[in-house]
């Protein structure tokens, strides 16, 4: 139960204790499983892979093309660099990873798509007790910590104008 216990705060985000060994001890203990046991970790991880691809990407997609919906100038400007992009591949569609490089304007879309209403949490669980003397608080042990990423995005330094939506200037690219 220990080794399972050890692999599964290496896999759950918990945050590592100054001096711990997560990757060593991940190791040893991946020696002591029984198969059903490696069967049952890789799954999860499959699963865990998979749920984590699928939904932040087609999740980032939907919000690029909500921003294109509503701001036709950025979308016809992205379709011009593609098309001059497959135009410059010999008209092939299929472009390759020196190809897709190219495509600067589309990475700022993207950027500034997932920026806008992208992953707003990150929890983490405090494994000690931490003193922050900015705001006198000490957060204790065993504490879930949450990280507000949607209002670190929406600073204003990196909003400008369009807080709830597309900076149509990418000022924050
Ligand atoms: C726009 C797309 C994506 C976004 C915004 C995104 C965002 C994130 C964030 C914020 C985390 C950290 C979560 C945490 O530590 O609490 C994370 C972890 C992870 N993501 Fe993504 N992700 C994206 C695409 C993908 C894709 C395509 C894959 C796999 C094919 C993937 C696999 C993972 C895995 C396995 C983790 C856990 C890593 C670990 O803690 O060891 N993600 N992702």
């Amino acid at each position: 139960m220990q080794i399972i216990e050890s692999v599964k705060r290496a896999t759950s985000g918990e945050a590592v204790v100054e001096g711990e060994k997560i990757g060593s001890q991940t190791i040893e203990a991946l020696k002591a499983f029984s198969e059903d046991e490696i069967e049952t970790l890789v799954l999860a991880q499959g699963l865990n892979l998979f749920s984590a691809g699928t939904d932040t990407t087609s999740h980032g997609l939907a919000l690029c093309i909500h921003h294109m919906a509503n701001n036709r100038d950025v979308q016809e400007k992205l379709y011009n660099e593609v098309m001059d992009v497959i135009e410059e591949n010999g008209g092939d569609q299929h472009l390759d990873y020196n190809a897709l490089q190219k495509l600067t304007y589309m990475d700022k879309v993207i950027k500034e798509s997932l920026r806008s209403q992208g992953i707003s949490f990150l929890e983490r669980k405090c494994t000690k007790d931490y003193y922050i003397p900015e705001v006198n608080f000490t957060v204790p042990k065993g504490m879930i910590v949450t990280t507000a990423g949607s209002g670190i995005m929406h600073e204003v330094c990196f909003c400008s104008s369009a807080c709830g939506g597309l900076n149509t200037d990418f000022a924050s690219c």
